[in-house]
Formats: C-alpha cells, structure tokens, sequence
C-alpha cells in the first residue's frame, strides 16, 4: 500500500549531548556518512512507490533529523510533540508549522509526548509507550483526539527509551518486538493482542532492527538484523534491508527518521 512519509534533512545532525544511552558525545560524527546513509534510506521509499516530502534541519537541534518524535499523524489530524528533554523542545513548533504549511490540522499537545517515538498505529489500534519519554497523560489526549482505541504499554529498558525501538508494526493485525524491553503486565497485552507476533532477539534488537517501516509487506530494515531479516522473509514478508548506522550514534534508525503522514479517510 503508497505510504507518505517526512523526513527531516541531516544537515545539522551531531551528538554534543547525551538523552539516551546510545548518545556518546566524545564519538565524532561522519557527517558525509550521515547524509548518505539518509539519501539511500529516501530514495529506497522512493523506489518503492511512497511519496516522501522533506523538512529541512535547524541549527542547534541535532536531534531534529528523528523526525518520527515530530508530531502524530492520523486521519489527517496531528498531535504536536512535547518533548521530554529540553534540549529538543524546539523541534515541536518547526513540525507544527510544517503540517499546518501542508494541509494538516495540528493540535498542539499538554503533557509530554515524542510523537510516533512512542506511537504506533496498527491498523484501527494505536498502540502507546510510557516510561522513559511520554507521558501516560498523553495517551488520553490520543485517543480523544483520534476517536481511536489507545493501549498503554511500559518500556522498561533504557536502551529502549521509544516504543518503536522495541516494537514494529508489519501490518494492520501484525507485529514484531523484543519482549524483553517491557514490564511483565505489558507482555501480557502484547500476547492477548498478537499471539501471531514476532519476538526478536536482543542482538537483533540492538542494531535497532525493530526500528523499522512496513508498508504491510515489505519491510525496509536494518541490514544488521540478519536474524530479523529471516524470520520476516519466513513470515511471508519481503525485507528491504538499509544500513543507517552512523544514525545509530544518536539513538535512532530507519523508523526514528520516518513520520508517517495518515490521510484523513476518503469517503
Ligand atoms: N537522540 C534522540 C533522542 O534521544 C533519538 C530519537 C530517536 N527517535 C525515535 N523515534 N526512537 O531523543
């Protein structure tokens, strides 16, 4: 199925301060690598048919180029983003006046919230973090604003900080993720919800393998996640591995880079 989706231009990509345990801000960047690795990530959707709008970066957010945490997007309305962290509150208004520049009615969000960082939309169902970054709060202002069925879970590893480094969603019933990243009640959600679903491994997991978009068939990847990548292939998906690790060195992946821009239903 054609996806839309935002990216935001790494032109001022670093890491000159640390959020999350990935984040070391003494390891230099390869800027050249960055940009390059985001071009092939960008033509690979555009190769597949996805239409792909971009955002240009900001001075002094290096972490803007995540441009799943910028907002989220359902039925043609947004949640604007609160961010957790002071040092990327900023990005929240550029990701607003973007969508309003393109059509999108944004509502702007009261208790904190990263966006599709801890939002996952499976089918009718959004599926909601807590524990690191957004709060529980938001979860409700979700669910009244998409009319939508909103379940909580809690991430309980800080490697895992975003729910979409530890869950992916491959289609409208269908997911993957590594159980270990959430507290025992969440298990027990994501078993009665998915008991078709994919567990991955912790060394799959941690080359952010489950930081990944699925159109509901193909599956663009890390290329890392071998063991990943074999399981969706055995599950009938077709995997589109990219290598996005010098990314990693901020915290995030393929799906981290990726906002996902839902339609409002035709009718
Ligand atoms: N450095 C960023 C942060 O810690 C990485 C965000 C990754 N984004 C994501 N959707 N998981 O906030």
């Amino acid at each position: 199925m054609s996806r839309h989706y935002l990216m935001c231009r790494p032109t001022y990509f670093d890491v000159v301060y640390e959020i999350n345990p990935w984040m070391h801000a003494n390891v230099p960047v390869d800027h050249d690598l960055v940009m390059s690795q985001w071009e092939t990530l960008r033509a690979t959707y555009e190769d597949l048919g996805f239409r792909v709008d971009v955002i240009e970066g900001a001075p002094g957010l290096p972490d803007m180029v995540y441009a799943a945490n910028g907002a989220t997007v359902v039925d043609g309305r947004a949640l604007g983003a609160s961010f957790h962290y002071p040092q990327r509150r900023a990005e929240a208004a550029l990701y607003n006046d973007w969508l309003r520049a393109h059509g999108f009615e944004v509502t702007e969000a009261v208790a904190v919230n990263e966006g599709e960082g801890d939002f996952l939309t499976v089918g009718p169902r959004i599926l909601a973090g807590s524990g690191f970054r957004s709060d529980t709060a938001s979860h409700a202002e979700l669910a009244a604003l998409t009319g939508r069925e909103v379940v909580g879970l809690e991430l309980v590893d800080p490697s895992y900080y975003h729910l979409d480094t530890a869950l992916t969603v491959l289609g409208d019933d269908d997911i993957a993720y590594l159980p270990q990243a959430f507290s025992e009640a969440s298990r027990a959600i994501l078993a009665e919800l998915y008991p078709r679903a994919i567990h991955v491994s912790p060394q799959d997991a941690a080359v952010f393998g489950l930081n990944a978009v699925s159109d509901g068939h193909r599956v663009v990847v890390a290329s890392q996640a071998t063991g990943f990548i074999e399981q969706l292939r055995a599950a009938g998906y077709e995997p589109v591995p990219v290598d996005l690790s010098e990314l990693l060195k901020g915290g995030g992946g393929i799906k981290c880079c990726t906002l996902e821009l839902r339609p409002a239903p035709s009718r």
